[in-house]
């Protein structure tokens, strides 16, 4: 297992250029099994979750080919020979369930592996399976598989007690190809479910209220192969902000759609630093000077889930004592025990982490054990005095494209050290 070692202390400058949206991608791949042909997908991040999900949709029939120079995948989707998603898959990744719908809806039968929990404890998916029986389908759940069967998914209404994006998507997938109209109430909006919908009306859906909460869905007979750009990863922009702001530095982030980062950029203003904008840039300066300021996460246009570990990582060295509440996910501070490894002070009480600023976080090992807590230790061995040692990064490369090199070209004095401890 790769581990990255950091040597603290410098400030970031320079540009860095953002990739592709892992989340996004990892819906529209399998939003190709509602068609038959060949997709192509641009600005395609360099990740292992995609090469997994990849692997899957492999193993469901669909040929892939992958050029990385020109960040595009191809997915031909004429020979489906298997309708299952299995323990191997779902297990390494729980977006694997995204399979569920479209297989269902374009061959009468699916069976997919249960996730089980999460390094940040229980993800149930008990809405995607609701909304599929709604949709008429016959669902058993035995030796930890959901098997699906109908011949024909039926429109129905839908009303999400609480805002989910994997959820949405399967149900919107799913009701593409069904009879007559869908309505999903308190669907979720953020901007990978956006660039779902627009991709399978590309495709021929008749999908409508796109970005909004209820999303109206006009069953169709067929859907066609297209082809799309995938949109700028916002988590990745919104860490690299994060990690400037901790270390200070002036750097210039390029393929971003800033209107994603809204409530990002207002927290981060709110600190001190200094940011300009255009629509596809962002300049962020930060003279490592960092106000406390107080965030609770919630779904979109609301501060990401996704960026709290590196709020965390941030506020530990301001000027005082801020309070991180996430309101997604109860248990998501795994982090928390490894950034007080590294001299912060945070405690946590229920599903908020009270974080007392300090003056200097001191260099360590520390543990890896999710793609965005992993994240937040890197910032904080950036900043911190000596040496950081980061194991089991494969979490990072899970979701952050080549992030030392992209740090390197920065300043950062980070470098990725092979097949060592863990
Ligand atoms: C997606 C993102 C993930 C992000 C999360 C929240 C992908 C591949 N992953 O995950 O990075 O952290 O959104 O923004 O896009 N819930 C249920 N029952 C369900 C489904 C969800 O109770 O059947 C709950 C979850 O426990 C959570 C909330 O709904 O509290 C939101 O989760 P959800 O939006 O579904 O997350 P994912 O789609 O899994």
């Amino acid at each position: 297992m790769d581990k990255f070692v950091i040597k603290g202390g410098n400030s970031l400058n320079g540009e860095v250029e953002i990739s592709g949206a892992k989340n996004s991608l990892l819906a529209l791949m399998p939003a190709t099994l509602l068609a038959n042909g060949t997709f192509t997908f641009y600005n395609v991040p360099n990740l292992s979750d995609i090469k997994t999900m990849l692997q899957l949709l492999n193993n469901i029939g669909v040929s892939t080919s992958m050029d990385m120079v020109k960040k595009q995948i191809q997915l031909d989707t004429t020979s489906i020979k298997s309708f299952e998603a299995p323990y191997e898959y779902v297990k390494k990744m729980r977006a694997s369930i995204y399979v569920l719908g479209p297989m269902l809806a374009r061959y009468g039968e699916a069976k997919v592996s249960l996730p089980g929990g999460c390094a940040w404890g229980p993800r149930p998916v008990d809405l995607h399976i609701d909304g599929i029986k709604k949709l008429g389908a016959d669902i058993k759940l035995n030796n930890g598989y959901i098997f699906a069967k109908a011949k024909k998914l039926q429109g129905t209404k839908i009303v999400f007690n609480t805002s989910s994006v994997g959820a949405t998507g399967n149900i919107l997938m799913a009701s593409t190809l069904a009879k007559g109209t869908t309505e999903i109430h308190n669907a979720a909006i953020e901007p990978e479910i956006t660039q779902l919908s627009d991709f399978l009306n590309k495709m021929g859906a008749k999908i409508y209220g796109i970005g909004t909460n209820t999303l109206t869905i006009d069953g169709v007979d067929e859907l066609y192969p297209t082809d799309e750009t995938i949109i700028p990863d916002r988590i990745e922009a919104a860490t690299f902000l994060c990690a400037c702001a901790i270390v200070g530095g002036k750097i210039k982030l390029k393929n971003i759609i800033q209107n994603h980062l809204t409530s990002v950029l207002e927290k981060l203003r709110e600190t001190g630093v200094k940011i300009s904008t255009s629509e596809n840039e962002i300049e962020i300066f930060s003279d490592s000077n960092i106000k406390v300021v107080d965030i609770e996460t919630a779904p979109y246009p609301n501060f990401p889930t996704d960026v709290q570990a590196q709020w965390i990582a941030l506020m530990s060295i301001a000027n005082g004592v801020s309070k991180i509440k996430d309101t997604i996910y109860f248990d998501r501070f795994k982090h928390v025990p490894e950034l007080n490894r590294l001299g912060a002070n945070i405690v946590v009480k229920e599903n908020v982490a009270i974080v007392n600023g300090v003056e200097n976080l001191v260099g360590a090992k520390v543990m890896s054990t999710d793609l965005r807590a992993s994240a937040s230790l890197i910032l904080s061995g950036l900043k911190a005095t000596g040496i950081t040692q980061v194991l089991r990064v494969y979490h990072l490369d899970r979701g952050y494209e080549a992030i030392e090199r992209k740090l390197q070209r920065l300043g950062a004095d980070i470098k990725r050290v092979k097949g060592e401890e863990y």
